[in-house]
C-alpha cells in the first residue's frame, strides 16, 4: 500500500474488470493473449497502481458443444477435457503475469448454483417464452443439433462454416435453423426436424432499453467497432433466443419439466463473472454485492469482436431482468489477430501456443507482451509476424529501453560506485527533460483511459526514447573528463527517467519493472513510488540512495531464431495438406439414378464482380449454352472478379435456386481446393468443348 500523501481522501473508485471466459477445448495462443488478456491486463495493473479498488475476474467456460466435442475427438471423458485444459490455461495466464484476482471454473459449484439462481428467479418473474419449436435432429446420431454439433452458410455474410448459434466470420449469433445447407458434424449428414421445448429469452422486449443505453447514451465512449455492431443487430429486430439445450453437458435447467436440457452455455458463461467474483470475495473476506450492484462501480468487459453481441445485448438484458445489478461501462472488444497473414485456427495448429512461446524464448513475456500491444488489433484485424516481432524486441526493447537503462546502471556504478550523486544546477536542457518526464503519467492515462493501448505502448517507449535521447546529447562519458560536476547532474536527470520507467512500464511488462525495480533497489526506499508520483514528487530517486548491479533486461534476437519460427510454420502447412488429402473419407454410396440427376454443363464466365460488403461472395454472369445466368460464388479470396472473366468452367446447372444476399444463385460452379486451401476450376478441357455441352 502507498503512502503517497496525495492518494485521495475519499473512497477509491471501485471496478469490476472482466476477461472472456476461455472455452477449455484447447490450449491458448496470441490471439487470446492479444485481443483480450494482455489489454486487459494492462488496464488493470494501470488502475491499481492509480489506487482504484479493483476485482479482476476471470475463468474457464467449461460447458458447451465445444468440450464433448473435443472429448469425442481424443476419445476421453469431457471431465478430462477440461480439467486437463483447465490447468494449462490457468499456467499459461500465470506465466504471461496476467494478475487475475480470481481464476475460477464453470464447472465450479457456486457457479453451477450461481446460474441456476439467475435462471429460477427470471423463470419466477416470467422472464421466458416457453416454446415448443422444430430443432435440427440427427437421425444417425440420434441428438439435437445444438450449437456447434452444426454447420451451415451463414445466411448474414455467406461464410460456410457457421454455427448453429453464431457466425465467427461476421460476428452474428444466429439459431441453427437460419443456416443454409446445414449439416451435422457428428455424422455429416443433413439434419432433420423434431420438435422440443425450450426457454427463449425475448430480447424484442430489451429493444427501448437497449436503444437507450447503447445507442444514446454510449453513443460516444464505446469503440465504432462495438457500437457499430450492436446498431445494426438492435436495427436488425431483436428476436428471442432459446437459452437452453438438449444436451447431455452443462448445467441443468432447473425446472422440474426440464429433464436432459441445460442452459446454453452463453446463458452460464458470463454469469460465471459472478461467480467468480463471489470466489474471490469469500477467499478475501470481502463482500461481492457491491462489485455487481452498487451505482457507483464501474464494469468493464474485455473481449474479441466475436462476443460482443453476447455482452453487449445478451448479458446486459439478463443483468437488467435481475433488477439489482449494474450494467458494463464499457465493452471494449478487439477484433482478431491473423499470423503471417492467415486466420489463427485451433483446428489447423496455426497459432503462437502460449506454453510453446515459453519454450522456446523462455523469460520473454514481455517481448511478447510488448509486440501484441504495439500491433494489438485494436480498430481492425492486425498480422503478427515473426519478422516485426524481431524488429519490435531488436529496435525499440533492446536498442532503446535496454541499452538507455543499462548505460544509466553501468555509469552510475562506474562513476560513483552505485551511489545516485548530488546534483548541481539544472540548466535548460535539464528542466526541460525533468518537466517532459512529468507529463508521461498523464499522457499514458490518456491513452489508456480510451483503452488505447498501442498508442500507450508507444508513449512508453517515447520516454525512453526521451531518456536516450538525453544521454546521446549530453555526452556523460566525455564531460567527464572535463566536468565532474556536470556529469553528476545529467547522471542525476538520467537516473530519474529510469525510475520513472520502472514504475511506468509495470502494467505493460511487469516482469521487466520488477527486474528494474530489483537493479534499483527501490524497495530500499522509504516511500513506494507510483503511478502520479512520477508527476508530482520532487525526486523519484533521491541522492544517496544505492542501487544494484546493472543486469540485462532485453537481448537480441538473431535472425536464425526467427527462421526456425517461420520453418516450424511451413511444417504446419504441409502438414495440413497432407492431412487434408488423406482424410476425406468416401462418401455414401449412390445410385446411378443419383448420379444422372446431376445435369452438369461446360460455360463460360461472362462478367464477374465483388458481392459488396463480403469477403468471399462473387456474383457472376455463366453462359452454359442454355442461357446466361447469374450464379453467386464463394471464391473471391481465391480469384479476383477481372482474372476469372472468360474461363471455362464446369456448372451443375439444374441445382435449385437459391438467394444469397439478397442475389437469387442459379447453378453451382465445380471447384476443387489445391494443398495451399486455395481453390481451383474444375476445368473442362478448354479448346475442345463448346459451352452447354453435358459432362457425365
Ligand atoms: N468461451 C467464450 C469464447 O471463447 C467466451 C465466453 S465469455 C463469457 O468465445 F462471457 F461467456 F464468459
Ligand atoms: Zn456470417
Amino acid at each position: 500500500m502507498s503512502t503517497n500523501p496525495q492518494a485521495p481522501s475519499q473512497t477509491r473508485s471501485r471496478y469490476t474488470v472482466t476477461a472472456a471466459l476461455p472455452y477449455t477445448n484447447g490450449p491458448i495462443h496470441i490471439g487470446h493473449l492479444a485481443g483480450v488478456y494482455v489489454p486487459a491486463d494492462i488496464y488493470v495493473r494501470y488502475l491499481r497502481l492509480t489506487h482504484r479498488d479493483v476485482a479482476f475476474v476471470c475463468g474457464s467456460d467449461e460447458h458447451g458443444v465445444a468440450i464433448p466435442m473435443k472429448a469425442k475427438k481424443e476419445g476421453v471423458t469431457p471431465e478430462e477435457i477440461i480439467d486437463k485444459y483447465h490447468s494449462i490455461i490457468k499456467k499459461s495466464f500465470v506465466d504471461f503475469g496476467i494478475s487475475f484476482d480470481n481464476y475460477s471454473r464453470t464447472s465450479a459449484k457456486i457457479h453451477h448454483t450461481t446460474a441456476s439462481d439467475f435462471f429460477k428467479k427470471m423463470y419466477r418473474q416470467g422472464d421466458f417464452l416457453e416454446e415448443t419449436t422444430a430443432q435440427l435432429y440427427d437421425d444417425e446420431a440420434q441428438q439435437f443439433l445444438a450449437d456447434r454439433f452444426v454447420i451451415g452458410t451463414c445466411p448474414r455474410c455467406g461464410y460456410e462454416e457457421a454455427y448453429g448459434d453464431q457466425c465467427e466470420n461476421c460476428g452474428s449469433s444466429l439459431n441453427a435453423t437460419d443456416l443454409i445447407h446445414p449439416k451435422s458434424t457428428l455424422t455429416g449428414t443433413l439434419p432433420t426436424l423434431k420438435e422440443t421445448k425450450h426457454w427463449f429469452l425475448p430480447l424484442d422486449r430489451y429493444e427501448d432499453f437497449l436503444r437507450d443505453w447503447i445507442l444514446e447514451q454510449h453513443k460516444t465512449d464505446w469503440k465504432p467497432n462495438v457500437y457499430g455492431q450492436c446498431k445494426s443487430w438492435i436495427d436488425d429486430g431483436l428476436k428471442p433466443r432459446a437459452v437452453t439445450r438438449d444436451l447431455d453437458w452443462g448445467i441443468p435447467v432447473p425446472v422440474a419439466s426440464a429433464k436432459g436440457k441445460v442452459l446454453y452455455v452463453w446463458f452460464d458463461a458470463p454469469i460465471g463473472y459472478v461467480s467468480s467474483t463471489k470466489e474471490w470475495a469469500e477467499r478475501e473476506g470481502k463482500d461481492w454485492e457491491p462489485y455487481w450492484k452498487d451505482k457507483n462501480t464501474k464494469l468493464l468487459h474485455f473481449i474479441g469482436k466475436d462476443n460482443i453481441v453476447f455482452h453487449c445485448i445478451i448479458f446486459p438484458s439478463i443483468l437488467k431482468a435481475m433488477g439489482d445489478y449494474i450494467l458494463p461501462e464499457n465493452v471494449p472488444a478487439n477484433e482478431f489477430l491473423n499470423l503471417e497473414g492467415n486466420k489463427l485456427s485451433t483446428s489447423k495448429n496455426w497459432a503462437v501456443w502460449l506454453h510453446e512461446y515459453l519454450v522456446e524464448f523462455p523469460d520473454m513475456q514481455d517481448v511478447l507482451r510488448y509486440t501484441l500491444t504495439a500491433n494489438a488489433p485494436e480498430t481492425k484485424d492486425n498480422d503478427f509476424t515473426w519478422k516485426d516481432f524481431q524488429a519490435r524486441n531488436n529496435n525499440e526493447l533492446v536498442a532503446i529501453f535496454g541499452n538507455f537503462v543499462n548505460r544509466v546502471v553501468v555509469l552510475t556504478n562506474k562513476y560513483y560506485e552505485g551511489v545516485v550523486p548530488e546534483p548541481g544546477a539544472f540548466n535548460e536542457v535539464d528542466q526541460a527533460t525533468l518537466a517532459k518526464l512529468r507529463t508521461f503519467p498523464q499522457t499514458l492515462s490518456a491513452s489508456l483511459d480510451r483503452y488505447r493501448f498501442r498508442e500507450a505502448s508507444q508513449e512508453l517507449m517515447n520516454l525512453a526514447r526521451l531518456g536516450n535521447k538525453y544521454l546521446a546529447d549530453e555526452e556523460p562519458w566525455k564531460v567527464i573528463k572535463q566536468d565532474e560536476e556536470r556529469v553528476r547532474t545529467i547522471m542525476y536527470v538520467a537516473l530519474q527517467i529510469v525510475s520513472a520507467l520502472a514504475v511506468l512500464s509495470e502494467p505493460f511488462l511487469p516482469f521487466t519493472a520488477k527486474k528494474l525495480s530489483a537493479i534499483l533497489q527501490l524497495s530500499s526506499l522509504d516511500k513506494e513510488t507510483d503511478w502520479n508520483d512520477v508527476s508530482s514528487r520532487e525526486t523519484l530517486l533521491p541522492s544517496g540512495h544505492n542501487i544494484g548491479q546493472a543486469s540485462l533486461l532485453f537481448r537480441k534476437i538473431e535472425d536464425k531464431e526467427i527462421q526456425a519460427q517461420l520453418d516450424k510454420l511451413e511444417a504446419t502447412k504441409k502438414a495440413n495438406a497432407t492431412e487434408n488429402k488423406a482424410i476425406m473419407p468416401q462418401k455414401e454410396t449412390i445410385t446411378f439414378d443419383d448420379f444422372s440427376k446431376l445435369d452438369i454443363r461446360v460455360g463460360t464466365i461472362v462478367e464477374a464482380e465483388k458481392m459488396p460488403k463480403t469477403k468471399k461472395l462473387l456474383v457472376l454472369k455463366v453462359d452454359t449454352g442454355l442461357d446466361t445466368r447469374t450464379i453467386v460464388s464463394g471464391i473471391a479470396e481465391s480469384f479476383s472478379a477481372e482474372e476469372i472473366v472468360g474461363k471455362k468452367v464446369s456448372v451443375l446447372v439444374n441445382l435449385a435456386p437459391r438467394a444469397l444476399r439478397g442475389v437469387e444463385s442459379e447453378g453451382m460452379i465445380l471447384m476443387t481446393e489445391n494443398s495451399d486451401g486455395k481453390l481451383v476450376f474444375v476445368n473442362p478441357d478448354e479448346d475442345a468443348v463448346g459451352n452447354g455441352e453435358t459432362i457425365s
